[in-house]
């Protein structure tokens, strides 16, 4: 089910590609559903029609950075109508590179009351600076870091009491972790998918490793 969104998506960029060369050039220069998406509120990321889905098919949660707060009253009620009423398949946490959350989440500066919202990702940036530091290319740490919040968020959902609970029950339901580029149409996924209690505690000790590139020169191949 989820590899067959994965050729809708690429089948949806090269019609897109072949009506219309420009199409994604033009883009990255401006900046009873079965799936549940938790998206960036970025206008170039819409969810549907990048996975090629009829209005319906999708269940959206969209906010700046596609977070998945364990403390947030907006996010709980769909993710618990979507699991609980809906009875969604899978969730999706679709990330994209050069997210605006992220790089002002990096910048240091203070932006207003967004700073508190985007705190969960400064403190991941925080907790291994080490690493993303050693990228010396901004882009590509920013993306790096973008993907990193992605598994971070994947984490989250598979932690939630709502998700537990369904795995309890023997609901089926898997927890993917896909980022998408502005430049390309096209989602990557992380390999961070979750369909049980177990995926999730392996996932919890694969997190350090997976966002890593090898090398800042790795990190700069892979800013799109
Ligand atoms: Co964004």
């Amino acid at each position: 089910m989820i590899e067959d969104l994965r050729k809708r998506n690429v089948h949806w960029a090269a019609t897109k590609a072949r009506i219309d060369p420009e199409y994604f050039r033009r883009l990255s220069a401006q900046q009873s559903p079965d799936y549940l998406w938790i998206g960036c509120s970025d206008a170039r990321v819409p969810a549907n029609e990048v996975v090629s889905l009829d209005p319906g098919e999708l269940f959206v949660h969209r906010n700046v950075a596609n977070l998945a707060p364990p403390q947030d009253a907006n996010f709980l009620s769909v993710l618990q109508f979507a699991v609980e009423v809906l009875k969604v398949k899978h969730v999706i946490v679709c990330g994209h590179y050069g997210c605006g959350g992220v790089r002002a989440a990096l910048s240091g500066k203070r932006h207003g009351l967004i700073d508190h919202w985007l705190a969960p990702i400064r403190c991941l940036y925080e907790d291994d600076v080490e690493h993303f530091d050693r990228i010396l290319d901004f882009e590509a740490r920013l993306n790096a870091v973008c993907e990193a919040n992605v598994l971070a968020q994947v984490r989250a959902v598979a932690a939630n009491p709502f998700v537990l609970d369904a795995w309890t029950r023997g609901q089926r339901l898997a927890i993917h972790g896909w980022i998408y580029s502005i430049k390309d149409g096209l989602i990557r996924d992380l390999g961070a998918s979750v369909s049980g209690r177990k995926d999730a505690a392996r996932l919890r000790g694969r997190t350090a490793a997976l966002p890593k590139p090898a090398s800042p020169r790795a990190a700069e191949s892979a800013d799109r």
